[in-house]
């Protein structure tokens, strides 16, 4: 039989950055399979819905022939064990998101003592990008170019237009 290395990037994704995207191609050299979960976030309320946030997601990482990207409700641990997935793979961009994510690892590991989670360090061009800082910018028509993928700015624009 052969093994798979799969490995899930979880995230709300609202919407994608050049910081995500840089996590997803360099984990899918990493891995044989990832498996992008985008967060329905129940209790938050996404600018875009989790289709669109998918939609994107796909459209920008279409050259990646392991990457896969699915919406889920519910626990992560769950997620992944659905998907076969044993490894959560998390990027860091500054100290600030260590006590969170360490938290969050934790804790996933208490639910899933199988499930390991894996911090890649986000590349210090992308450490500023955050996408509440993204939807702040386009509020203000500010220019998104080298903050997001080129081929989805035109939509994140239009979406503050209407
Ligand atoms: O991009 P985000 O919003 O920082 O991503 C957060 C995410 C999706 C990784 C986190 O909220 C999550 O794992 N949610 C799923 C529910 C869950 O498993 N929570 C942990 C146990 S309460």
């Amino acid at each position: 039989m052969t093994y798979m290395r799969i490995a899930v990037y979880p995230g709300s994704f609202d919407p994608i950055t050049n910081g995500h995207l840089d996590i997803i191609e360099r984990a899918s050299r990493v891995f044989d399979k990832v498996i992008v979960g985008v967060l329905r976030n129940k209790n938050k309320s996404p600018e875009f819905t989790a289709e669109q946030r998918v939609g994107l997601i796909k459209k920008v990482t279409a050259h990646l022939e392991n990457v896969e990207t699915e919406s889920f409700d519910g626990l992560l641990v769950d997620f992944a064990r659905a998907h076969g997935a044993k490894v959560i793979v998390k990027g860091l961009r500054t100290v600030n998101d260590f006590e969170y994510e360490f938290q969050m690892a934790l804790l996933n590991r208490a639910l899933d003592n199988e499930c390991e989670t894996m911090f890649m360090m986000t590349d210090s061009k992308y450490s500023y990008i955050s996408s509440s800082m993204i939807k702040e910018l386009a509020g203000y028509k500010g220019n998104l170019e080298g903050l997001v993928p080129s081929e989805i700015i035109q939509y994140i624009k239009d979406k503050y237009e209407q």
